[in-house]
């Protein structure tokens, strides 16, 4: 049976597995164009109100169950229709990482170019079209993405434990430190204060339930919740080890540096006097756009895409885990078998994406493919499984029960009956009106 090395490695890895392109890519562009700071409100009050909750709940069931995000569910209730809510957060993460391992490809490609010194000098509109044609080129694309799912494989295939464990705890800091860096001089550009200050302040007139519903999608994806990973993370957690309190330093570094990369995007925007209309590009043109005009700006481009390749692939490494993990322990392929056919089905499934960015048109219900791939993952499939799981947790295996299992190794879980509360009545009745209404396109 897997299992992490120590405790402290676990908060790590469940660290790494939220903290990736989704506070780095996703967070800054969604928020742009869903209203800026009205956009921030919603996500903080999403993620205290379903995302800590809904945390605590995947990781109890993954650690009093001990099994892959299917099994967890059918091990409570046994012969019940309760798997097939496992079965779609299985399909969730296969479909995510599809196209996460695409733009994780992106920033790959991103690294290696600065490396070569490729952004030296070049302006904030040269950037952007730069991106537009080095994501629309029929092949490279496809290369960067298949490298970096061989760096994915390689990882899961080694054990998660030591190599992930270890990576985590060297590069998280630097990345924070290198993201406070990058915000005290994106602050100093003429203009970024009033970005800044467009993040922060709601515009009441912005916050439609579009906008509520990409926010809950937001706090989900970049949680990882509501794809099993947080089951099968929890599934091999120790039971001295305190859940409610990991799960409260989890969110916290994932809201952290989502805001610190909001931050910055939107102020270097406002700086460089590019439209604040989001766009998947939005990393890939300010960044190096700021970056470069720093001293050895070259230098700091090439070391902080790296950040972001380590980042994602801890992300990708969780997502691809979930599906072997249920794999492994279902059939009698070997691990090396499992990830290995998991990885190759993953990546054909994200060449329509990688291509969709204007290599060729593909789209899917009036967006490219690779965006509507997410939006079908991140604002459907993730709250729809999220909110199953919770009325799972609630009241099938109970709240009293779930309750049990997060006071075990816990210091004292003082917010056991507020934690009750919204698992069972809160969180679902918020995310089922958020879900409808979204689907029903009220504005
Ligand atoms: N939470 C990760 C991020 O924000 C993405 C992710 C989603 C990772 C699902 C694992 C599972 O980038």
């Amino acid at each position: 049976m897997d299992r992490w090395s120590s405790r402290l490695g676990f908060v790590l890895a469940s660290t790494g597995s939220a903290v990736g392109l989704g506070n780095i890519w996703r967070f800054p562009s969604t928020a742009a164009e869903n209203g800026g700071g009205a956009f921030v409100l919603l996500f903080l009050v999403v993620m205290v109100l379903v995302g800590v909750p809904a945390l605590m709940a995947e990781l109890a069931l993954g650690r009093r169950t001990g099994r892959n995000a299917v099994d967890a569910f059918l091990e409570i209730r046994r012969g019940s229709g309760w798997g097939f809510v496992g079965a779609l957060g299985v399909l969730a993460a296969f479909l995510i990482l599809s196209y996460y391992s695409v733009i994780a490809g992106w920033v790959l490609a991103y690294c290696a170019k600065a490396a070569r010194g490729q952004f030296a000098g070049l302006s904030a509109p040269m950037l952007a079209s730069a991106f537009a044609d080095f994501a629309g080129h029929p092949w490279r694309p496809l290369a960067w993405h298949a490298a970096f799912m061989l760096l994915t494989v390689g990882v899961v295939l080694g054990g998660v434990k030591r190599g992930i464990e270890r990576w985590a705890r060297l590069l998280m800091p630097g990345l924070v430190g290198l993201l406070l860096a990058l915000l005290s001089r994106v602050l100093m550009l003429d203009g970024a204060l009033a970005g800044a200050a467009w993040f922060m302040q709601p515009h009441w007139h912005q916050v439609t339930w579009q906008a509520v519903l990409r926010a809950t999608g937001q706090v989900f994806f970049s949680l990882s919740l509501g794809m099993g990973v947080m089951i099968t993370y929890g599934s091999y957690l120790d039971r001295a080890e305190d859940i409610p309190r990991s799960a409260l330093y989890v969110a916290a570094a994932d809201t952290g540096i989502a805001l610190l990369s909001g931050t910055i995007v939107v102020s270097a925007l406002f700086a460089f006097g590019l439209p604040v209309e989001g766009g998947a590009g939005l990393i890939f043109v300010t960044l190096p756009a700021v970056l470069g005009q720093m001293p050895l700006g070259p230098v700091l481009t090439t070391v902080f895409f790296a950040m972001v390749v380590v980042a994602a692939l801890t992300s990708a490494v969780a997502l691809l885990e979930v599906v072997v993990a249920f794999v492994t322990q279902r059939t009698r392929l070997t691990r090396r078998g499992a990830t290995t056919v998991a990885a190759c089905l993953t990546y054909a499934l994200g060449i329509p994406s990688a291509l969709s960015q204007g290599a060729y048109p593909i789209d899917l219900f009036g967006r490219d493919f690779l965006g509507a791939a997410d939006h079908a993952a991140s604002n459907l499939l993730l709250p729809l499984v999220g909110l199953l799981t919770a009325l799972f947790v609630g009241w099938a295996w109970g709240a009293g029960a779930a309750v049990g299992e997060l006071h075990e190794g816990s210091r004292g879980f003082r917010a056991a009956r507020i934690w009750s509360f919204s698992i069972r009545i809160v969180l679902p009745i918020m995310v089922a009106v958020i879900l409808l209404a979204g689907l029903l396109g009220i504005p």
